[in-house]
C-alpha cells in the first residue's frame, strides 16, 4: 500500500476504510503525456459479502428470477452518487476538477489527467465525497506510469490475460494471477476480452442492471481491485463481455432479451477506462522505440459468422483493417504486436466458426497472413485471448508466431483441439497469463516472451531477437 496523503487534509478528515469505492479505480489508456482514470461511487465500501450466491455454467445459468434486487446479490456494489476527483503526483503533479456521478452511467467516471512526463511512475488518490462541498471520503491510492516515448529505446514489460469466469475464480477473493501480475509490477497489463461472461454464466445478463452487476461483483474481488489499482492497463472486448458466445452486432439470443448488443457495447466503455466517447475502440499503444501494440476491435465491425466465407466476409470490416494496414506500415517499432482478442493462426476446435483460425474466416485470414509475411520480416507477432489454454504455435503457410495467453484460472481451462505437432511449439491446458519484455543488448533487441503459471511461475519462454 502506498503511504500517501495528498489533498485530504484540506477538505476535513476522511473516515478510513470508508472509501465509497468497492469497485477500485482503474487507470488506462496511458500515453507518454496523459492517462485515463476511471472510478465509480459505491454506497458501502466493500462488496456484499453474504448476499445471494449465483454461480453456474453454461447450460445451468439462468435468468434472475425477475424480483430480483440487485444489490441482495453475493458481490453487488451499488452505486451511490456523489463528486469524485483525481489527485496525482509525480512531475508535474495536480489535480482534475470535480465531478459529478450518477445513476445515468452506473454512478462510474472517467478523468483525463493531461500534461504528464514520460515513461515516468506516477502515485495518485482518487477522492470522493457525498455533496459539492461535503467531507471527503476515505481515499483510494493507487499508482501507473506513462509510457516512453516513441524516440527512445526503453526497457518494457507488459502482462497480458483474458477470459475470467467468476464461477472459475480459484480463490475466495478472485485470482491468483492478479497477485502475481501485481507482484511482476509490469509497466502496464493488457485484458485481451472476455472480461466478464454475460451470457454463460450465471446469472444470464437480461438487462443493463444484470449486465452492470456482473461487472460490479468481478472488479470488486480484492485481488483484482488490489492489482488493478498499482497497474494502468488497456482492455479489449471479446464476445461475452460486449454480449453473447461468439457474438456479431446483428446476431440475435432469445435468452437475454431484452438486452441488446448495442447496450452491452455502450456499458463497456462505462466499465473499463476507455478512449475517448466518440474514437473507436480499436488503437495503438507505442512504448519507447522497441514495442507497438495493436488493439483491433473484433466484435463492432463483423460480418455475421453464418455468412459464407469470401472477399466480403470480415471480423475487422473495411475501415479497420485499412487502419490496421497502414498503420502497421507506418510503425518504426522494432517490434510490431498484434494483440487480436481471437487467434488468427490457432489451432481451434474444427467446429468452431468464430475466427480467423477457423475456415469460416479463412479468406481474410489468409489475407492477413500474407500481408504480414510480406512486408515485415517477422517483426510482427499475433497474441490472442478468447481460447482457454495456453499456446506458442507458427503457422506453417506464413511462419506467423502466435500466443495464447490462457484463461484466468486452472478451473476456466479446456476445449483445446489438443496438441498440434505440424503448428504447436507449446500447449498447456491450464490457466495462466503472457508476459512480453522488450530490452536490448549490444546492437540487438530482444523479445521475450514468457507464459506464467496463474502464480507466477514461467512454463514456457521463447525469445526473438532483431537488429536495433
Ligand atoms: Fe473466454
Amino acid at each position: 500500500m502506498l503511504a500517501m496523503g495528498l489533498g485530504v487534509a484540506a477538505y476535513g478528515a476522511a473516515v478510513p476504510g470508508e472509501t465509497h469505492q468497492a469497485t477500485g479505480c482503474k487507470v488506462g489508456e496511458m500515453t507518454t503525456d496523459s492517462a485515463r482514470v476511471w472510478m465509480r461511487r459505491t454506497g458501502a465500501s466493500q462488496r456484499l459479502a453474504n448476499g445471494i450466491v449465483r454461480k453456474a455454467h453454461n447450460k445451468d445459468a439462468k435468468l434472475l428470477p425477475p424480483d430480483t434486487k440487485i444489490e441482495t446479490l453475493e458481490g453487488s456494489a451499488a452505486g451511490a452518487p456523489g463528486y469524485m476527483r483525481v489527485v496525482y503526483k509525480g512531475g508535474p503533479s495536480g489535480a482534475t476538477k470535480w465531478l459529478d456521478v450518477n445513476e445515468a452511467a452506473d454512478f462510474a467516471t472517467q478523468a483525463t489527467l493531461t500534461g504528464l512526463r514520460p515513461d515516468t511512475p506516477y502515485t495518485y488518490v482518487v477522492e470522493t465525497r457525498a455533496t459539492r462541498n461535503g467531507r471527503v471520503d476515505g481515499e483510494l491510492t493507487g499508482a501507473f506510469r506513462t509510457l516512453p516515448v516513441a524516440a527512445r529505446p526503453a526497457p518494457v514489460s507488459i502482462a497480458m490475460l483474458s477470459c475470467q469466469m467468476y464461477c472459475h475464480m480459484d480463490r475466495p477473493d478472485g485470482f491468483h494471477l492478479y497477485e502475481s501480475i501485481q507482484r511482476d509490477a509490469p509497466h502496464f497489463l493488457l485484458s485481451c476480452g472476455d472480461n466478464v461472461y454475460y451470457d454463460n454464466e450465471d446469472p444470464i445478463a437480461n438487462s443493463e442492471a444484470v449486465a452492470r452487476y456482473h461487472w460490479q461483483r468481478m472488479y470488486s474481488l480484492p485481488t483484482l481491485v488490489n492489482s488493478l489499482r498499482h497497474t494502468g492497463g488497456y482492455w479489449q472486448k471479446d464476445d461475452h463481455d460486449v454480449f453473447s458466445n461468439d457474438a456479431w452486432p446483428t446476431m440475435p439470443d432469445k435468452r437475454m432479451e431484452p438486452f441488446t448488443f448495442a447496450q452491452g457495447q455502450r456499458i463497456f466503455r462505462e466499465q473499463v477506462p476507455a478512449p475517448l466517447t466518440g474514437r473507436p475502440m480499436y488503437r495503438t499503444v507505442r512504448a519507447g522505440a522497441d514495442i507497438e501494440l495493436w488493439l483491433p476491435e473484433a466484435r463492432d465491425y463483423r460480418t455475421p459468422n453464418d455468412d459464407p466465407d469470401g472477399p466480403g466476409k470480415t471480423i475487422w470490416g473495411a475501415e479497420q483493417k485499412a487502419w490496421l494496414m497502414k498503420s502497421l506500415r507506418a510503425s518504426t517499432a522494432t517490434w510490431k504486436i498484434l494483440v487480436n482478442p481471437n487467434p488468427i493462426v490457432g489451432p481451434d476446435r474444427t467446429t468452431k466458426n468464430d475466427n480467423h483460425a477457423n475456415p469460416g474466416f479463412a479468406h481474410e485470414s489468409r489475407e492477413i497472413r500474407e500481408f504480414l509475411k510480406n512486408n515485415f520480416e517477422g517483426s510482427v507477432i499475433s497474441f490472442c485471448g478468447d481460447r482457454h489454454w495456453q499456446y506458442h504455435s507458427v503457422d506453417p503457410e506464413t511462419g506467423l508466431h502466435e500466443f495464447g495467453c490462457g484463461p484466468a484460472s486452472d478451473e476456466h481451462a479446456g476445449g483445446t483441439p489438443g496438441l498440434d505437432k505440424v503448428r504447436h511449439r507449446f500447449h498447456r491446458v491450464l490457466g495462466g497469463y503472457a508476459s512480453l519484455a522488450v530490452s536490448r543488448e549490444g546492437g540487438s533487441c530482444s523479445l521475450r516472451v514468457q507464459h506464467r503459471d496463474v502464480k507466477g511461475v514461467t512454463v514456457h519462454s521463447h525469445t526473438f531477437t532483431r537488429k536495433a
